[in-house]
């Protein structure tokens, strides 16, 4: 269900031209971004000191993911700030102005800052992460992403001992983002939370691109978290502030309707949406008759996750 790695893969074993091929993609994508070759290859150090290191390198998936197509992702979005509907935000988010782009990183941490997106990203090594995206409205679909651990960047500033909860909050812009000039249904700008140890998980992913392309606006760029076992609006698009806190932050659906969305955001088929079940989902590009797809626990990924919810009851922190 994940990774695909090409840090680690010396050119003279690059023999499947299918990897080739992405290999390539990767790199197009970083031209893009305007990231540099010496950045593909920096250091990743980071990544394996942290207490995750026991999950291969490599990490292979159970069961091959075929990637939706790109332009079912692209152009069915939920970006509320723009639109309330799946198909506005395509044209009305090319408006966003993104670059320069900077991320403010504070609270809990030995190296507060403002820093430029580009060195952000030039001390990162960007892979392929394909990953199934199930929406808290029961749908899914298969998303191959380019970005990196978030944890690889939260090492770099330190988190102390006290951070035990991460927030992120999305650019507060309403001339370019229309809707956060009306607050009846969301308060601006939108806000998302992780605990640590959710944040630090190496499935835990920043993105700034899809299939083998610079991220488009309205999927979120030119930065957006990836938590790919939890309801997809965790994965919190155009993040321009990074804080380390010691309590959890109060996200923007969990304040909009508690009793409907819980900070955690586990995809969990046995706890229903108080008005629709989740125990199957609507696969996006899936034929006409196709059956709905049977939901999985942390959308597939408990070998990798449940490990961190161990003692708690999930019926109760939803
Ligand atoms: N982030 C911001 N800032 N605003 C949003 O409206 N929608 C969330 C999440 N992140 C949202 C957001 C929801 S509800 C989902 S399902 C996913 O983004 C959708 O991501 P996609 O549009 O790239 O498929």
């Amino acid at each position: 269900m994940i990774i695909k790695t090409h840090k680690s893969i010396p050119n003279s074993e690059i023999t499947d031209p299918v990897v080739f091929k992405q290999r390539r993609q990767l790199i197009k994508a970083m031209l893009a971004l305007g990231i540099t070759g010496s950045a593909m290859y920096s250091d990743f150090s980071n990544a394996s000191e942290a207490k995750w290191q026991n999950l291969p390198k490599g990490y292979q998936p159970k069961a091959a993911l075929n990637a939706t197509s790109a332009d079912i992702v692209k152009n069915h979005t939920n970006y509320y700030e723009f639109s309330y509907n799946k198909t506005d935000s395509t044209a009305l988010a090319q408006a966003l102005p993104i670059d320069p782009w900077s991320v403010e990183i504070i609270g809990e941490v030995e190296k507060p800052g403002v820093y430029h997106l580009e060195d952000l990203l030039s001390q990162q090594t960007l892979q392929e992460y394909i990953y199934r995206f199930r929406c808290v409205e029961a749908w899914s679909m298969v998303v191959p992403w380019i970005g990196f651990p978030l944890a690889s960047l939260l090492n770099k500033v330190r988190p102390l001992s006290t951070a035990q909860f991460v927030k992120f909050t999305t650019l507060l812009d309403p001339k370019s983002m229309p809707n956060q000039a009306d607050s009846r249904l969301l308060e601006w700008p939108y806000v998302e939370g992780l605990r640590i140890d959710e944040a630090m998980h190496p499935l835990t992913i920043l993105a700034t691109g899809m299939y083998g392309e610079a991220l488009p606006k309205q999927n979120g760029a030119p930065l957006r978290l990836v938590v790919p076992w939890k309801y997809g609006f965790k994965s919190i698009k155009a993040v321009v502030k990074i804080e380390l806190l010691k309590r959890a932050p109060l996200s923007t659906w969990s304040k909009s309707a508690p009793n409907d969305y819980g900070f955690y955001a586990n995809v969990n088929p046995e706890v229903p949406h108080p008005r629709w079940s989740q125990s199957s989902e609507r696969v996006l590009g899936a034929g006409f008759f196709t059956p709905r797809r049977k939901t999985e626990l942390f959308n597939g990924y408990a070998d990798e996750v449940a490990a961190l919810y161990s003692n708690m009851d999930l019926r109760h922190f939803f």
